[in-house]
């Protein structure tokens, strides 16, 4: 059996090492035209928080969201924390919406220790970051930065046999005629709209900057649309940040730092003392939901292969990467079993 996944993203990589581990006897390969560093992920501070996912089933971000803190938690026990950028911090996730976050509990059912701020905490909040939120929650949770989360993922791949090939795909019979794959599954991320078939995955284009600021280690996020948030990771915090549709420029804006550098410093006034050390731009795949799922392909030739979709995750792709790797994993041992039944 002949694996490809396409894509060499945080959910490609996942997915990779998932099918490579669950069915060493495959042949898996990743194809992809950029690696780390230069994924989607790679400039992001991988906070666990669901985000930006449309109208993805609420039971599937638990499901999803739940096994990849879960694997977070099992490699943070074991030590693996340096060597993965992993970090246990303190979160306040705020609102300015009267009726409070929509479907609270995707995020917490899954952090530790979630409790609602009183309205004194909150208003002593708001006095110190002059701010007017009406809603907030206090929690613990995980950071894996993706700049070296990345890198052991696909040590661990290459470790299990697995082979990476860079190249850039321009049709998918390519894939199932001239490489000649019994499995592709689908890791493309903003990609599969343009291999000229999912209209509905569309740019959420965002920026960030890191500073170094050792002296803060909790996380603030404000989830309004022109909210800002500081996440810290192990040696660099993230400051951000924004999120505009449909807009594909990779290079950071002066008006979008001048927003975060404000936005920021107002929450957080000692930030301003704080050296920049990097500005950056990445962009999510959104959509109206993850898509998770396996299709039959068959090419002009006539040959027919399954394709397992796993793309769209927004602002979430490292929240749900695990869980959304384990359900691939899932679809194929339902296909191997389909074929020995025959
Ligand atoms: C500023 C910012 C902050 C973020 N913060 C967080 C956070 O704190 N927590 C969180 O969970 N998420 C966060 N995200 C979201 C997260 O980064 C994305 O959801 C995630 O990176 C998506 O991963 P992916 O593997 O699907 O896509 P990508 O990383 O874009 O990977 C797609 C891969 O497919 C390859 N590819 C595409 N088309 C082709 C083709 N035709 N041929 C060959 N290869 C192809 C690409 O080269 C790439 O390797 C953030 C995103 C941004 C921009
Ligand atoms: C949460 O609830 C709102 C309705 O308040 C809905 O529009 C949204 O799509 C839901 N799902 C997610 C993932 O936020
Ligand atoms: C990924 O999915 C999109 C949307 O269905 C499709 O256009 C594209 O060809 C797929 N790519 C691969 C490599 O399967």
């Amino acid at each position: 059996m002949r694996v490809t996944v396409v894509g060499a993203g945080v959910i490609g990589m996942t997915s990779a090492l998932a099918v490579k581990t669950n069915f060493p006897q495959f042949e898996v390969h990743v194809i992809s035209d950029k690696f780390s560093p230069d994924t989607t992920a790679d400039g992001s501070a991988g906070l666990w928080s669901p985000y930006l996912l449309g109208n993805t089933p609420c039971d599937k971000i638990l499901q999803w969201g739940g096994i990849t803190h879960r694997w977070l938690e099992k490699f943070w026990k074991a030590g693996l924390a340096p060597e993965i950028g992993l970090s246990l911090i303190p979160v306040y996730r705020v609102t300015s919406d009267p009726n409070g976050f929509p479907n609270v509990s995707i995020w917490t059912e899954t952090v530790y220790g979630a409790r609602k701020l009183s309205s004194s905490e909150l208003e002593k909040l708001n006095a110190e970051c002059t701010t007017s939120y009406k809603h907030g929650w206090m929690f613990l949770t995980y950071a894996v930065e993706p700049v070296r989360l990345l890198p052991w993922l696909t040590r661990q791949f290459l470790e299990a046999g697995g082979k990476l090939r860079n190249r850039k795909i321009h049709t998918l019979n390519e894939l199932i005629d001239d490489d000649g794959c019994d499995l592709i599954i689908n890791c493309t991320g903003l990609g599969a709209r343009e291999l000229a078939g999912d209209n509905t995955v569309k740019c959420i284009r965002g920026q960030v900057a890191r500073v170094r600021a050792p002296w803060v280690m909790h996380a603030y996020l404000a989830d309004d649309d022109d909210g800002n948030y500081i996440i810290p990771n192990t040696d660099r915090v993230v400051l951000g940040g924004t999120h505009q549709e449909n807009d594909f420029d990779r290079t950071p804006r002066k008006e979008d730092c001048e927003f975060i550098y404000t936005g920021c410093h107002r929450i957080l006034p000692s930030l301003k003392n704080a050296e920049v050390t990097k500005e950056w731009v990445g962009l999510r795949p959104g959509r109206h939901q993850v898509r998770i799922e396996a299709e039959v392909c068959k090419s002009p030739k006539g040959r027919e292969v399954t394709v397992i979709h796993n793309y769209g995750h927004g602002g979430s792709g490292v929240t749900l990467c695990w869980g959304s790797a384990m359900n691939v994993v899932n679809i194929v041992e339902n296909l191997m079993n389909l074929k020995s039944n025959l």
